[in-house]
C-alpha cells in the first residue's frame, strides 16, 4: 500500500497524498497509486455474504490462483482524511496476528478510485448467526464445547498478544466446512498497554456488552471479551440470544434478572462507577443460571458463572475457562472435522445483522 493515507485536491485537480512518515503533502504518479498493492479486478465477485455495520463482503474468486476468498470492502463514506481509523486497526492487527481461530487476512487489494479498499482473507463458509438463524435443531452439546474451545483457544492467543477484541458476538463467529471456528472482525479490536488508558466504554454489541461497560467503566481488560463469549456460550446452549436487552438500561435490567444485582461485596469498586451515579438498580437477590439451563451439569453451570463474574478481575480468563471440567466431561467435545457439514444459507438471504445493529449500538472510535 503507498505510505499514504490521507488524500487532498490540488488546484489542477490532481490528487496529493500526505506521507504517514513525514507528515509532508506530495505528489503521487498515476501508476504508483496502489503501491504494492493488487488491483481488485484481479478478483471476481461471485455473490455478497455478509454486510455489517462498516463493510460488504463478498465471496470473490482470485482469477491469478482460482482460489475462494472474503473481499471485505471498507466503508469510506464518512471520511474526508482517508481510512477510516476502525479499518487501519482492523488491518494492523489482522496482519499481526496467525492463529488457526482467527480468520487470516492475506493482502489489501484497491478498486478504481482511491476510496474503495478491500481486505482479501480467507473464506469461510458459515457465521455463526446465520447457522443459528437456520438451524431447525439446536447445536449437540458436544459440538457448542467443540465451538468454545476453539473461541477460547482464539482468546487465549489474543489476550496473550494484549489484543482486546471488543465485539464478540455470533455474526463476527466465522465457520468453515471442516468444523473450524474463526473470530473475525476486528473494526473494533485494541491493541491495550499498562498503565490502562482510557477508552470509549460504548464498544461491543449490546446484547453482548459487560456490565462494567454497561456502567461506564473507563478501564477495559481482556475480561470483557470474556463476558461475551459468555454470552455466545449461553447464545448456543439455549439456541436463542441470552440477554437480547433493547437498550442500555433495558440490558442491565435483563443481566441483574438472571444473574442478581451485584453490590460492592462482591464487585468492589462497583459503588463508583461512572453509571452508578444516575440510577438505582432493582433488589433481585438470586442467581437464576440453574433455572434457565436446568439440564446442565454442575460443570457447565460453574462456566457459565464463572464467565459471568460481575467484578472483571475475578471474571474467567480464556486459560481458566479452557481448564473447565466441563469439557472433560461428557459429552465430550467433538473434534472439528467431525462437526456437520451445513446448508450455505448465506449464499440465499441477508438476515439478523440488521436488527442486531438496531439494538446493539456501537461507535469506532477512541
Ligand atoms: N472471511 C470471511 N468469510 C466469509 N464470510 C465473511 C468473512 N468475513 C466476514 N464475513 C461475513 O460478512 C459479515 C460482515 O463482516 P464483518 O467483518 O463482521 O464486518 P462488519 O464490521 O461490517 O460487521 C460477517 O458477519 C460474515 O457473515
Ligand atoms: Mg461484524
Amino acid at each position: 500500500m503507498a505510505s499514504s493515507f490521507s488524500s487532498q485536491t490540488s488546484s489542477e485537480d490532481t490528487p496529493r497524498f500526505m506521507s504517514i512518515l513525514s507528515g509532508e503533502w506530495m505528489d503521487l504518479p498515476v501508476d504508483s497509486r496502489h503501491g504494492k498493492c493488487r488491483s481488485v479486478s484481479d478478483f471476481e465477485k461471485l455473490s455478497r455474504v455478509g454486510e455489517g455495520t462498516y463493510g460488504i463482503v463478498y465471496r470473490a474468486r482470485d482469477r491469478r490462483t482460482n482460489y475462494i476468498v472474503a473481499l471485505k470492502k471498507m466503508r469510506m463514506e464518512k471520511e474526508k482524511n482517508g481510512i477510516p481509523i476502525s479499518g487501519l486497526r482492523e488491518i494492523n492487527i489482522l496482519l499481526n496476528l496467525r492463529h488457526t481461530n482467527i480468520v487470516e487476512m492475506s493482502e489489501v487489494v484497491v478498486g478504481r478510485s482511491l476510496e474503495s479498499i478491500f481486505l482479501v482473507m480467507e473464506y469461510c463458509e458459515q457465521d455463526l448467526a446465520s447457522l443459528l438463524d437456520n438451524m431447525s435443531a439446536p447445536f449437540t452439546e458436544a459440538q457448542v464445547k467443540c465451538i468454545m474451545i476453539q473461541l477460547l483457544k482464539a482468546l487465549r492467543y489474543l489476550h496473550e498478544n494484549f489484543i482486546l477484541h471488543r465485539d464478540l458476538k455470533v455474526s463476527n463467529l466465522l465457520m468453515t466446512d471442516k468444523g473450524c471456528v474463526k473470530i473475525a472482525d476486528f473494526g473494533l479490536a485494541r491493541k491495550y498497554a499498562f498503565p490502562e488508558q482510557p477508552m470509549t466504554p460504548r464498544v461491543v454489541t449490546l446484547w453482548y456488552r459487560a456490565p462494567e461497560l454497561l456502567l461506564g467503566s473507563k478501564t477495559q481488560t481482556t475480561a470483557l471479551d470474556m463476558w461475551s463469549a459468555g454470552c455466545i456460550f449461553g447464545e448456543l446452549l439455549a439456541h436463542k440470544p441470552l440477554l437480547p436487552g433493547r437498550s442500555e438500561i433495558h440490558q442491565l435490567e435483563m443481566t441483574i434478572e438472571l444473574f442478581g444485582t451485584p453490590s460492592e461485596a462482591i464487585w468492589p469498586g462497583f459503588n463508583d462507577l461512572p453509571g452508578m451515579k444516575d440510577i438505582t438498580l432493582k433488589k433481585q437477590p438470586y442467581n437464576n443460571v440453574r433455572h434457565t439451563f436446568p439440564w446442565l451439569t454442575d460443570a457447565g453451570i460453574r462456566l457459565l458463572n464463572y464467565l459471568f463474574m460481575y467484578d472483571p478481575e475475578k471474571r474467567a480468563s480464556a486459560e481458566d475457562a479452557l481448564d473447565s471440567s466441563y469439557f472433560k466431561e461428557q459429552p465430550y467435545p467433538c473434534e472439528p472435522e467431525f462437526m456437520p457439514s451445513f446448508p450455505h444459507h448465506r449464499l440465499k438471504t441477508q438476515r439478523r445483522d440488521k436488527k442486531e445493529h438496531d439494538f446493539g449500538r456501537k461507535i469506532r472510535s477512541c
